[in-house]
């Protein structure tokens, strides 16, 4: 059930149709009645801004937005609109919507459709009997006078590209595997046109991945590591922008097992970082943003069995390091700690690694916004806040002092997994700084990639956040 945004310049007659407008807008020449349009401009816009008419062969639903000066806020509250308004279409089983713009509300109205869109995110694959496509959203047109069809083309994309993030992270162990996500990636690298190669065990075992191998060896399934990238020839950078993501399809914390019920329920999730950067390079290969773009995805499930990883083992990492692990569940900076030696290769000119990597970047700030850290220049830092307050999927910077290194010190290897007691999402961060030699951020989303309770566009379950943020982001560079 694929969801369509188009632009159109009719008001149909017979479908659903949202009018965003001011108060005094001539609602009569965008499907109102005189006598609808007087009734509507006799409500205070303030204390009614949501307006639903019975036309008896459609509603219509009129929005007369606040305005509210801080632009992102503005935006956030006409995508939490759109979702409202979805809820009503799902309920009358509207398959078609036509989202109408008043006259100087394009942004308001590109935002409304934005969530509106992602409000009508489900995730009906093991749903019995099969859900009645008749009854599900599938066209959302925008008529606006002054916004192109690009826009609304970019805004179809991301929304797919959301989606198949949503639809990978809510996918559970038993189908989607490490073997299973590169092929997952495979499929859409044919799709939007960009090459994806998925290294075998025997290929990671050659490339001496040990954190990964590590985090693998508890596992009857194999691990994967997947090399994306578009490179599109007129690219403006000279050097590649590189996403990693953590690509943990279960992580059941190893021997250093997860308490259940609660903390190890949901961790289908942990490869939310992964779809982050896989659905990322989608949208930007299907908008075919001028920028040369790698994402490395290394993946495994994180498992007691067979010869798990056991605490106090001393493992070699890629780039030679040793580590002594003595906290299994603490397993995504193992396998990305080889993937971030693994983007040296590339000599980038920026690394963005996605994780959801600890339960204290969670415990920090909750749900409303993700943790970042690293030393990309201030500019970069300042651009990906502004990129994060735009699309709502908001950075909050943490402190990277050298001093939290000395917390992973170990007295007979190189470095432990752990930290202590205090900081444990920035001394997350710092081991993975050991692997870096370029300029790079930090993403611990470990508080936002999974709902346990609707949130309005961003849905219940997987959020599909990062590619939003990145999608934008990248756009900016390019
Ligand atoms: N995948 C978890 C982090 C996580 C927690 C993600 C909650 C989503 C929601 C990660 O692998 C983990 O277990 N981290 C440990 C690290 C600790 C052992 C140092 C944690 O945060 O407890
Ligand atoms: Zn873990
Ligand atoms: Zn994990």
């Amino acid at each position: 059930m694929e969801l369509s945004i188009s632009k159109t310049s009719v008001i149909p007659s017979d479908q659903a149709l949202v009018v965003i407008g001011k108060p005094g807008s001539k609602w009569t020449s965008f499907g109102l009645t005189a006598v609808e349009g007087n009734y509507v401009d006799s409500l205070d816009p303030v204390k009614k801004p949501l307006l639903a008419i019975n036309q008896y062969k459609r509603w219509v639903f009129i929005i007369r937005p606040k305005t509210e000066p801080n632009a992102a806020l503005m935006a956030e509250n006409m995508r939490k609109l759109g979702c409202k308004i979805f809820s009503y279409l799902h309920q009358l089983y509207s398959k078609s919507v036509t989202v109408v713009d008043c006259g100087g509300m394009e942004q308001a109205t590109l935002d409304f459709s934005e969530g509106l869109a992602l409000g009508s995110y489900g995730f009906l694959k093991y749903k019995n009997p099969e859900p009645d496509e008749n009854k599900y959203l599938k066209n959302i047109l925008i008529n606006s006078v002054k916004t192109n069809a690009d826009k609304i083309r970019m805004l179809e994309i991301m929304v797919h590209a959301v989606f198949k993030a949503r639809d990978l992270v809510n996918e559970p162990v038993i189908f989607l595997t490490a073997v299973k996500l590169g092929e997952a990636f495979k499929k859409m690298g044919k799709e939007a046109g960009f090459s994806v190669e998925v290294f075998n065990k025997s290929r990671i075992e050659n490339l001496k991945m040990g954190g990964l191998l590590a985090v693998n060896a508890g596992s009857v399934d194999p691990p994967t590591f997947t090399v994306m990238e578009y490179k599109p020839k007129n690219a403006k950078n000279k050097k590649p922008i590189i996403l990693v993501g953590k690509g943990v399809v279960f992580d059941t914390g190893g021997l250093s097992l997860k308490p259940t019920p609660s903390s190890m329920d949901y961790m289908k999730s942990d490869m939310a970082g992964a779809a982050a950067v896989g659905c990322t390079l989608w949208a930007l290969a299907s908008a075919k943003v001028p920028l040369h773009v790698v994402a490395l995805v290394p993946s495994t499930d994180n498992r007691p069995g067979g010869n798990a990883v056991t605490p106090g083992d001393i493992i070699t990492m890629s780039n030679g390091m040793t580590i002594e692990v003595l906290n299994t569940d603490a397993e995504g900076r193992l396998i990305l700690g080889d993937a971030l030696h693994y983007a040296k290769k590339y000599n980038p000119e920026l690394v963005l690694d996605f994780a959801t990597l600890t339960g204290a970047a969670s415990a920090a700030i909750g749900p409303f916004g993700m943790v970042v850290m690293g030393n990309a220049s201030e500019k970069i830092k300042t651009e990906l806040k502004a990129s994060g307050e735009a699309v709502y999927e908001r950075l909050a910077e943490f402190p990277f002092w050298d001093e939290y290194s000395d917390l992973l010190k170990s007295d007979i290897a190189d470095m432990k997994n752990i930290g202590g007691p205090v900081a444990g999402a920035i001394t997350a961060g710092k081991f993975l700084q050991k692997f870096t030699d370029y300029p790079w951020m930090h993403f611990d989303i470990a508080g936002v990639a999974f709902r346990h309770k609707e949130d309005s566009y961003r849905g219940i379950g997987a959020s599909g956040v990062g590619v939003r943020l990145l999608f934008h982001f990248l756009r900016s560079q390019a």
